[in-house]
């Protein structure tokens, strides 16, 4: 397996009804995970591009939040339809969406 240019972490972390914290599940991440899932299928960059599902990775009132190394790049409030922008501006291009970064008090 190539080692992948870009990797996507995306949170997928749910918790119990009542919960004090959010989660990225409250916020719809399992649809944001699908469509990217879908997209890397449709963009054929399976040697680019490694996309994983992941627990939470701290600003749950953010979410559905999404992290994309080598840059550490963390974006908040990720809807399914920014996805087609992340692969095409970040992903395939090199430029992170400064509309979806998240704010240096929660990533910084
Ligand atoms: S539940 Fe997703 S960052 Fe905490």
């Amino acid at each position: 397996m190539p080692k992948p240019e870009k990797h996507v972490f995306i949170c997928t972390q749910s918790r119990p009804p009542g919960h004090p914290r959010s989660s990225c599940a409250d916020q719809g991440c399992n649809t944001v995970y699908e469509e990217f899932l879908w997209q890397l299928q449709n963009r054929n960059l399976f040697n680019k591009v490694q996309i994983t599902a992941t627990g939470c990775m701290g600003p749950c009132s953010e979410g559905p939040n999404v992290l994309v190394y080598p840059e550490g790049v963390m974006y908040a409030k990720v809807g399914k339809d920014d996805v087609a922008s992340i692969y095409e501006q970040h992903l395939e291009q090199g430029q992170p969406l400064e509309r979806l970064l998240m704010t240096p008090e929660f990533w910084g």
